[in-house]
């Protein structure tokens, strides 16, 4: 029978078990509902609520059952519904009497919220954790690379020559960004809601704050409906992986692009590329592809939790039960994603040559020239048009702007003198542009330092 089956005088049809069972996907949260279930039984008894006798047994108990769940020996049974009902149920076939007083002061509706929050803290931790590896990564690597000149890109056309290094932390700040909204959800799943019974609280006088202390949380929920109807801390977290896999998705689509005949800026190494089954000469970045893919699912994990809530009346429905498969599916592909993307960046090589050649082609020096100009007294607008001629005139004879001789370039405009060159030559470029955020490699440094100390100070 059910452990709800007083009022029933029917069994329940096998296609409902089989519906609206929920322990095929949350009997992963056993170890949470276990250690939960112990807090709870351990304040009970302290309060006398239950007899101190039973609370030890019941306690007892439960820690076997967690021992065997985590050797894998725990047959989990659909009849019973969902990981809540199997562990009370299993306790009681274990320990007896007891057993039955595990539930007292509490609903399944508060308890699934303890296990789901207590669930989204350790999510959020690893996939901090994740965060950290590959800014990291990130950072080493672009120190390394603080002088390798490249063409940075809007409308992707060459527009102003840049460092990898400097590229490489535009994705820092991303990913700085994404350790603190993830570090934001870790806060909001920081709460305790256990005491929020079905909806209303309880008349037994349950202490929350130690339940709270034994599990480690900083907080308890403020109001019983709040209580066992939020899943933000979900939403918070999944949101936070939507905009941490699109950031993802965006530094893959470059390595796709930057992998390509036709850029050659880096070789993806063999090791996580794969080939054709029919082109013999394929090296294909599929792990950079399928991490591009796997973003939308990942939205579409968000999508799904927002729509099931959106429509909901207050307190706890059904519905939510749905925020499960959702919310482990969008855990798990970000860590992986972001696991993979790691263990693959840090193989990747950097045709440096090649960026550096891609950064002189395409006039990126253009707007220097321009800069060039005024600091010779040349009003801004008249050095733009200037320039725009000299750059028509080099593509009519297919020359670069730094080909061009100095009476060549005083046709144009009488400002021109030799020192010119050295002011348009791409290093000169890239070392000019050097305010808080820009390019100079004494800039991208400080900002790589700076970041080390954040990685350092908020870990
Ligand atoms: N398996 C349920 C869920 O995941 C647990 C809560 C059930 N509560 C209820 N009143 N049916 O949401």
């Amino acid at each position: 029978m059910k452990l709800w089956g007083g009022r029933f005088s029917k069994a329940t049809d096998g296609l409902v078990d089989d519906f609206h069972s929920s322990i095929s996907f949350d009997q992963r949260l056993y170890e949470q509902d276990i250690q939960g279930s112990i807090a709870h039984a351990t304040m009970l008894g302290e309060q006398n609520i239950i007899p101190r006798e039973d609370a030890d047994r019941i306690v007892e108990g439960l820690k076997g059952i967690l021992q065997d769940a985590r050797e894998g020996k725990i047959q989990w049974h659909v009849d019973a519904e969902d990981i809540h009902m199997n562990v009370e149920a299993l306790l009681t076939e274990r320990i007896g009497e007891a057993g039955k007083r595990l539930h007292t002061g509490r609903s399944r509706n508060d308890q699934v919220a303890l296990d789901t929050h207590m669930y989204a803290k350790v999510a959020c931790l690893d996939t901090v954790q994740m965060l950290e590896d590959l800014i990291e990564v990130l950072l080493d690597t672009a120190e390394k690379h603080l002088h390798t000149i490249m063409p940075g890109y809007t409308h992707l056309q060459k527009a102003q020559p840049i460092t990898l290094a400097h590229h490489l932390m535009a994705y820092v700040q991303m990913f700085l960004r994404d350790r603190d909204r993830f570090r934001h959800a870790y806060a909001a799943a920081d709460v305790m809601p256990l005491g929020s019974g079905a909806l209303a609280g309880t008349t037994y006088p349950l202490n929350r704050e130690r339940v709270a202390e034994l599990l480690d949380f900083s907080a308890i929920t403020m109001n019983s409906l709040d209580g066992v109807a939020d899943r933000d801390y979900l939403l918070d977290y999944m949101s936070s992986a939507s905009i941490c896999m699109m950031h993802l998705s965006r530094f893959c689509e470059e390595m796709i692009l930057w992998n390509t005949n036709e850029f050659h800026f880096v070789e993806m190494d063999d090791a996580f590329s794969t080939g054709s089954s029919i082109m013999p000469q394929k090296k294909n970045p599929d792990v950079a592809e399928l991490i591009r893919g796997k973003t939308g699912r990942v939205y579409g994990d968000l999508l799904a939790l927002l729509t099931t809530m959106k429509g909901l009346p207050l307190a706890y429905n059904k519905d939510m039960q749905e925020d499960k498969e959702a919310f482990f599916d969008a855990r798990d592909t970000v860590v992986k994603s972001l696991t993979v993307f790691t263990a693959m960046l840090r193989t990747v090589t950097f045709r440096t040559e090649d960026m550096e050649r891609g950064a002189s082609g395409g006039f990126t020096n253009a707007t220097d020239l321009a800069d060039y100009l005024v600091r010779q007294g040349v009003p801004f607008r008249d050095a733009h048009r200037v320039v725009g001629e000299l750059v028509a005139h080099c593509i009519a004879e297919k020359k670069a702007l730094l080909d061009l001789t100095l009476p060549e370039l005083q046709q144009f405009h009488p400002a021109f003198k030799s020192d010119v060159y050295q002011a348009i030559s791409m290093k000169a470029c890239v070392e000019r542009r050097c305010i808080p955020g820009a390019p100079a490699p004494e800039m991208v440094m400080q900002s790589i330092q700076d970041a080390r100390t954040r990685l350092a100070k908020e870990s």
